[in-house]
């Protein structure tokens, strides 16, 4: 017998954790239950819309299981992977040796890894607004806190340098940079990606760099921060998620910078690297398939991100009460609605979900204030699909606009 019939406690950081991208779909589920059919535009996943794997990675999976690599790798991962790796950072212009690379279950696990390797609880992270969300949950797990820098949607989403340098206080250990850019599709200029570094120099920052969208760039891969400064304290990422079409494998890689400042955190994201045994094993033979073989599947989806990127900006902009700053990279856009007084952006999002059927995220799950009205359309659709979408988005936002 129970010893009470109360429910089991649960622990305090789970509620401070959200993630908005996934959690919104309670209430889609709820307007399908409801009989209505949803338009998920909410999670980046190319696969669900009809961009495949290549062959050659799917091949090299397939392979290693059938010869019986099943089992438990060493814990940064196979030596050919990490290798692979490196010498993929080499040929962009970083000098990195295979022993500063971790293979790991997506950029999320290295995002994880980096953030309770370095971040001690009670110290603070310097984190873009809007953010992509797992940096935020992660933080609440590990009692650290953001502290959002403003990127600037009036001038194309770049980071405002001189609100970072206010946010920085004694306790900030992490500069984040999301570049290509989830949730806003920014890809930032040199001058700015040298001006982060130099700032993070000053302070005794580490930047944390996430590029798993920097093979998307419309106008072509977009080389590491890392390259920029070799000896800069810089922890990359990426993964297979995005450029190589293989999100659900969850394959990914990070590259910690050469500079002798970053040993020490080497070692701590090694050391909880051992706890967690290894990232799937068949997977990673798929990593050094990706980074030896044919890219050109990289050429047709950039081709296909920037007519939908253009699409999207264009209809967008032809709402009246909506703004849309033209993405760069990625597939996302990050629209403004001007909200009537006392609307949030859930009103709106969740007022297209139940009235459309249209699932979008809103830009307070990402970190933007409620009343400034942004929320993010995912558009890997097809682009007369997406026609038809924003012609409801155009009905709906009249409507709520009136
Ligand atoms: C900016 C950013 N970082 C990390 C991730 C997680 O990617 P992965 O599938 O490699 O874990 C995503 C996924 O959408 C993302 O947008």
């Amino acid at each position: 017998m129970p010893a009470s019939a109360a429910a089991i406690r649960t622990a305090r950081r789970v509620d401070r954790f959200t993630y908005a991208i996934r959690n919104i779909v309670a209430e889609a589920k709820k307007v399908e239950a409801a009989g209505q059919k949803v338009r998920y535009l909410n999670i980046g996943d190319p696969n669900q819309f009809g961009f495949l794997t290549p062959p050659h990675l799917i091949e090299a999976v397939i392979r290693a299981m059938r010869e019986g690599k099943n089992g438990y790798t060493p814990s940064p991962g196979i030596a050919e992977a990490r290798e692979a790796v490196a010498a993929d950072f080499v040929s962009r212009g970083v000098n990195v040796s295979a022993d500063r690379v971790l293979i790991t279950s997506g950029t999320s696990e290295g995002i994880e890894l980096a953030l309770t390797g370095i971040v001690d609880d009670g110290e603070e992270v310097l984190v873009p607004s809007p953010t992509y969300p797992l940096y935020t949950a992660v933080l609440a797990k590990i009692g650290a806190q953001p502290a959002y820098y403003r990127t600037d949607h009036t001038n194309a989403w770049l980071p405002d340098l001189d609100h970072i340098r206010s946010r920085i206080t004694a306790k900030t250990r992490v500069l984040v940079v999301i570049d290509p850019n989830n949730p806003t599709g920014a890809v930032y200029p040199d001058a700015t990606r040298k001006a982060l570094i130099e700032l993070a120099d000053a302070h005794g920052l580490v930047i944390l760099a996430d590029e798993v969208y920097g093979d998307l760039a419309y106008d072509g891969a977009v080389p590491p921060m890392a390259a920029l400064d070799n000896q800069a304290p810089i922890i990359s990422y990426s993964s297979l998620s995005k450029a190589y079409l293989a999100p659900g494998w969850r394959a990914g890689w990070m590259a910690v910078g050469a500079s002798p400042r970053l040993d020490p955190a080497l070692s701590a994201i090694k050391k909880l690297a051992d706890g967690r045994l290894c990232s799937p094993g068949p997977m990673q033979y798929a990593v050094t398939a990706a980074l030896t073989g044919d890219r050109s599947h990289q050429v047709a989806f950039r081709r296909e991100l920037r007519q939908r990127a253009e699409l999207t900006t264009a209809r967008m902009n032809a709402i009246p009460g909506i703004s849309c700053v033209a993405p760069r990279g990625a597939f996302y856009a990050m629209p403004k609605v001007e909200l009537p007084r006392g609307k949030t952006d859930a009103d709106f999002v969740l007022g297209l979900l139940r009235s459309k059927g249209i699932l979008c995220v809103y830009g307070s799950g990402f970190g933007t204030a409620p009343e400034d009205g942004f929320f993010r359309i995912v558009f890997l659709a097809t682009p007369k699909e997406l026609g038809a979408i924003y012609d409801e988005v155009a009905q709906f936002s009249r409507d709520f606009l009136s």
